[in-house]
């Protein structure tokens, strides 16, 4: 036998078992979608690589380390399998001239590929569920966002697993220069940075912050805070935004060194978080990106969004057992003999004209095994056909499950087998 082929690390295969699941989950995300207005749309899973260079940042752990990139054998481009859906929403957006009449609020449901150490609950291709509203600058979509990702959480039964934590980056000056005074904070303390932070003192200096170093925890602390910086504008923003949270009544938490790992952030930022889950808490995130569009090449227009992680979310509804109830056919069609299979072709068409499902059995045997498999299948009826239903017309409807087995085995015509099965 020659050597089997593995999947690449860190790509999962997604199997019959767990495939209710996630179609349960994509349901959900469908109506729940739908209640905001939001409309879907589809982007390649390639594009070229200086879109996410562009968008996400050139000193970021994503562009820097993550990003599948290859030189395309036929034309010398760089391309790049997409990390994440924003930068591809937005360049579609202005190469399609999206928001020529206005405001758009839009959604994208796919897999997202980044080369991490793959482990529970992180993967090297993934599935992210994203939503951006484009051209809209006030905080009532950033409410808006926060709002229907608490709803989610209800509908799914998540809502007691994760928590809220938001921030807010402000408007460009305010960054600039708290930029300046972290690298005057950072340099002074330069002996205490490890290796990463060194190389980002003055590419990235926010991203210090971020750092899980816990040599680094007491002095990070202390770094001067943005909050500081904010001017009045960014303030009243961030303010509206955390009203808008109480009177609706959910539960947030300021966290000053959330930054986020993309660079096209300003204003509000927010991640949902889980303990869940280990390592790997945040189930989804995003905030507003005011300046993206423009990045882009695009007519400037405010922007917000967010996208979750729909293997995280998953995870977490498989561990608290709420899965929905398996896929079960309505039918598993018994055949016996020659006359019998070809009668039973006919037979299961029609009663999928019908509307009923049915698994016709395949690859002949008794009718003892061919029963068992019935059993197996979880079918809720047996259709038995034949030698002797064939020279009757007819066909044997056995119930196989308990709150059906009161209902008798019965020999009647397929139309009757019909009315029956579907009474
Ligand atoms: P992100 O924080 O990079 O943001 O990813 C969003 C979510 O995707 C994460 O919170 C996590 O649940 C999931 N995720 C990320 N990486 C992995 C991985 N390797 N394995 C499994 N799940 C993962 C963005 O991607 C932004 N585009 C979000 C956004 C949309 N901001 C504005 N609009």
């Amino acid at each position: 036998m020659s050597e089997t082929i593995r999947a690449v690390r860190g790509m999962n295969d997604l199997l019959p078992a767990d495939a209710p699941l996630w179609a349960f989950f994509e349901q959900n995300i469908r109506e729940w979608l739908k209640s905001y207005g939001y409309r879907e749309m589809r982007t390649p899973i390639l594009e070229h690589t200086g879109l996410f260079k562009r968008a996400i940042g050139e000193v970021t752990d994503i562009v820097e380390k993550e990003m599948y990139t290859f030189v395309d054998a036929l034309n010398g481009e760089s391309m790049t399998l997409r990390p994440e859906g924003t930068a591809s929403c937005v360049r579609a957006a202005i190469e399609n001239n999206l928001l020529f009449d206005g405001g758009k609020r839009l959604w994208y449901a796919g897999p997202m590929f980044r080369h991490e150490r793959p482990q529970k609950g992180r993967y090297r291709q993934f599935h992210q569920v994203g939503v951006e509203a484009l051209g809209y600058a006030g905080p009532d979509l950033d409410i808006e966002h926060l709002l229907m990702t608490a709803r989610l959480w209800k509908k799914l039964g998540l809502a007691e697993f994760i928590k809220l934590e938001i921030n807010t980056l402000g408007g460009a000056e305010a960054r600039a220069s708290h930029r300046q005074k972290l690298i005057a904070y950072f340099a002074a303390h330069i002996d205490q940075l490890d290796a990463d932070s060194q190389r980002r003192l003055h590419t990235n200096p926010l991203r210090i912050l971020d750092s899980k170093n816990p040599a680094m925890q007491a002095m990070v602390e202390a770094a001067p805070r943005l909050i500081d910086e904010l001017d009045a504008a960014a303030r009243a923003h961030f303010e509206a935004v955390k009203r808008g949270l109480e009177d609706a009544g959910i539960d947030y938490q300021v966290n000053p060194r959330l930054v986020r790992g993309l660079d096209y952030y300003n204003y509000t930022v927010f991640e949902w978080v889980t303990d869940k889950l280990g390592a790997q808490g945040t189930v989804c995130a995003g905030g507003r990106y005011d300046g993206l569009v423009a990045q882009l090449g695009g007519k400037p227009a405010p922007a917000c969004g967010f996208a979750m992680g729909v293997e995280r979310l998953l995870v977490m509804m498989a561990e608290a057992n709420l899965l929905p109830a398996p896929d079960v056919p309505d039918v598993y069609l018994v055949n016996v003999g020659d006359a019998a299979a070809r009668y039973a072709l006919t037979a299961a068409e029609s009663l999928r004209d019908a509307g009923l499902s049915v698994v016709l059995h395949a690859g002949g045997g008794s009718f003892k095994t061919q029963m068992k498999k019935a059993d197996a299948s979880l079918a809720r009826y047996a259709v038995l056909i034949g030698d002797d239903e064939v020279a009757a017309n007819q066909v044997t409807v056995k119930p196989l499950r308990e709150g059906d087995q009161q209902r008798e085995q019965q020999r009647v015509a397929l139309t009757e087998a019909i009315e029956f099965l579907k009474g």
